[in-house]
């Protein structure tokens, strides 16, 4: 297998995006890639969508946006896997790269959200949850989320205030990210006193409904050092895992066992510990998911993750920031989008090109995006290459 690597990003200001079009804002977001890398082809593309069907009519998407990008008649393949259809997506690239099909491969992720009412949209999220056992029951993802949290909070001790510290610490990350959706300040209290939606999680504990794009251009990494005006970024490990969808189903409702899995899988691949990575972005869809996800990667002990924001640990300048872009919280969550912006996000501190939400010396970052309630998870880690050779 050949070694990969990240040589261009791009990535549209995410929000309601109603004068766009779905095409339109993933246009924007490869053809940013397309440029960053300094290529003028790519022999194949991947695009990860969740529900292009309910969202905005449109299905058969590889074909059309790979017209759309004018390079066809290049192979293009559309990858669903619920809100971990975009990192996914990174991952079909990888190993089309890896196996020697394809040489320069963008890899996408689009969703268009907003064009449909609030009904329609949780509808739409919630064909990822079990139909029979959940959704014929009434449930939502907050709903479903809210259930997580209270079996964390009971056994574990995790305090209403604690799921609140992951907002304030997101939202601050995120005021210094240009192209996110909610870019404000919160504190605890605005938090805790926001709207109830599910209980326990309120308003300011949940990700928004969100339309955005991003892409990423990948090469073997050989080819990289002669090809690219960019430092390259080495794809390290690339992991999937799965778990049972129905929640009820589980062995454990406060574990994310798929995390848990593709995280060990992906240690082993890059030959390295939790205590070696600079910084991750994983997916807080919810408040509870972030402290879930941090223990599933092993960046606490099982139980403790609920102290990990408020204590300054995860947050920029802690020992190990976690989510510097401003996670799904404050920079929005375009479902099908958001794994490719957090590779996004980890190619531009590993470049040293992060602006001001830059972590210090960044040599290695993990991205873990999940699909529901985490029956899918996607882990790819990266690490800082030495760029062209003189
Ligand atoms: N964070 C911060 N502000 C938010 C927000 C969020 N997540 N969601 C909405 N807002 C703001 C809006 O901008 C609006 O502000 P304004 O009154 O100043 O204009 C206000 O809150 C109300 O927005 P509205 O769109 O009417 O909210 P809503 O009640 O229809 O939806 C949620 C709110 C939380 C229910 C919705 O965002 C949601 O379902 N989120 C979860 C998405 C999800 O499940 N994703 C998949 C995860 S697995």
């Amino acid at each position: 297998m050949r070694e990969v690597a990240v040589i261009g990003v791009g990535m549209n200001k995410w929000g309601e995006l109603w004068e766009k079009s779905h095409r339109r804002i993933w246009t924007e977001a490869a053809l940013a890639a397309v440029d960053d890398a300094g290529v003028d082809r790519v022999d194949a593309m991947y695009v990860g969508c969740m529900s292009g069907g309910l969202f905005v009519g449109q299905e058969h998407l590889g074909a059309l946006l790979a017209d759309e990008l004018g390079m066809g008649p290049i192979p293009g393949t559309r990858v669903e896997s619920a809100c971990a259809s975009g990192g996914l997506a990174f991952r079909q690239a990888v190993l089309a790269v890896a196996a020697g099909a394809h040489d320069i491969v963008l890899a996408s992720g689009v969703e268009k959200m907003t064009d449909v009412d609030g009904g329609a949209a949780t509808y739409a999220l919630s064909t990822a949850a079990d139909q029979e056992y959940e959704c014929y029951q009434g449930i939502t993802f907050p709903g479903l989320y809210a259930m997580m949290a209270r079996v964390h909070m009971e056994r574990y001790g995790t305090t209403r205030r604690q799921l609140a510290d992951v907002a304030v610490k997101n939202h601050a990350h995120g005021l210094l990210n240009e192209l996110a959706q909610f870019r404000m300040k919160v504190t605890a209290e605005q938090v805790m006193g926001s709207a109830a939606v599910a209980d326990p999680l309120r308003l300011l504990d949940c990700s928004p409904i969100t339309d955005g794009a991003a892409a990423v251009v990948l090469c073997p990494l050989e080819m990289a050092r002669k090809l690219s005006k960019q430092p390259p970024v080495r794809v390290a490990a690339s992991a999937h895992a799965t778990d049972r969808i129905a929640l009820h189903e589980r062995d454990d409702m406060a574990d994310l066992a798929s995390t848990r899995h593709a995280a060990a899988l992906a240690y082993k691949q890059a030959g390295i510990t939790p205590k070696d990575l600079s910084f991750c972005e994983v997916h807080d869809c919810f408040t509870i998911a972030e402290i879930l996800v941090i223990e599933a990667l092993g960046l606490t002990a099982r139980g403790k993750g609920g102290a990990a924001a408020g204590s300054g640990l995860t947050a920029q300048g802690g020992k190990i920031p976690v989510n510097p872009s401003g996670g799904l919280k404050s920079k929005g969550h375009p479902v099908g989008a958001t794994g490719i912006a957090q590779i996004r996000e980890a190619v531009l501190q590993l470049r040293g090109e992060a602006g001001k939400r830059q972590v210090p010396k960044a040599r290695w970052g993990l991205t873990q995006n999940m699909g529901g309630t985490g029956a899918s998870t996607v882990v790819h880690i990266f690490e800082r290459a030495e760029g062209r050779k003189r």
